[in-house]
């Protein structure tokens, strides 16, 4: 089976990026899948350190959370990202995980051995969410993002942004979002 895995990178539980992740998921479970989310503000995961421990071996020394994340990144067929945009950019949740797959890049770009895909090839979506409405926010956000998914073995990704949604639950009253999100799911499963 199809194995999908999701990243939330929002602080603010039943937030707009927490919302829009869950019509993904629904449209993903009307396929009957399951969808594993990590829910990064709960999780312990010390920012990179530098040290060069993975340069060699493509594993990270640090011994904490990551260490699911990091198998599940393996075995995973599609891989979620949503984040809200924070000065610019992904949250610091999405960005600390992000960093510290610094280890799959060694072992992709220095060890020549790139994560293998399965059956159902590597597919991602990228979720974001800012309140503002000034696009610079979704450009760095999908530069990262983008840098991110080619790191761990990911070719190719949709990303679907929404700006101008700040309240909490704010995007309850966008006119598509929603629907628009349910549709990404389902087409991230079966595109
Ligand atoms: C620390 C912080 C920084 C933010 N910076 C930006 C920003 O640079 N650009 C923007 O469009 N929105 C910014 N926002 C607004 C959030 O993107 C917006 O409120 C979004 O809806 C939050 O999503 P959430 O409900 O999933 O947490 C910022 C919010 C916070 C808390």
């Amino acid at each position: 089976m199809m194995k999908v895995i999701a990243f939330l990178g929002s602080p603010r539980k039943d937030g707009n990026t927490d919302l829009l992740l869950k019509e993904t998921v629904k449209g993903i479970k009307s396929f009957r899948l399951e969808v594993t989310i990590f829910n990064l503000n709960e999780m312990n995961i010390k920012p990179c350190q530098d040290c060069g421990g993975c340069d060699e071996t493509g594993e990270c020394i640090i011994d904490d959370d990551m260490s699911k994340i990091y198998q599940e990144i393996r075995k995973a067929d599609r891989i979620i990202l949503a984040s809200p945009v924070f000065f610019f950019a992904l949250s610091a949740q999405s960005k600390t995980m992000i960093d510290r797959c610094q280890s799959f890049w060694c072992e992709k770009y220095l060890l020549k051995k790139p994560i293998t895909e399965g059956k159902y090839g590597r597919k991602g979506l990228l979720l974001l969410v800012g309140g503002m409405k000034k696009e610079v926010g979704v450009q760095c956000s999908e530069a990262t993002a983008k840098a991110f998914f080619r790191t761990i073995s990911v070719p190719e990704h949709k990303t679907l942004s929404f700006l101008g949604v700040d309240a909490k639950g704010a995007i309850l009253k966008h006119p598509t979002a929603l629907k628009d999100a349910f549709e990404a799911g389902k087409k991230l499963v079966r595109g």
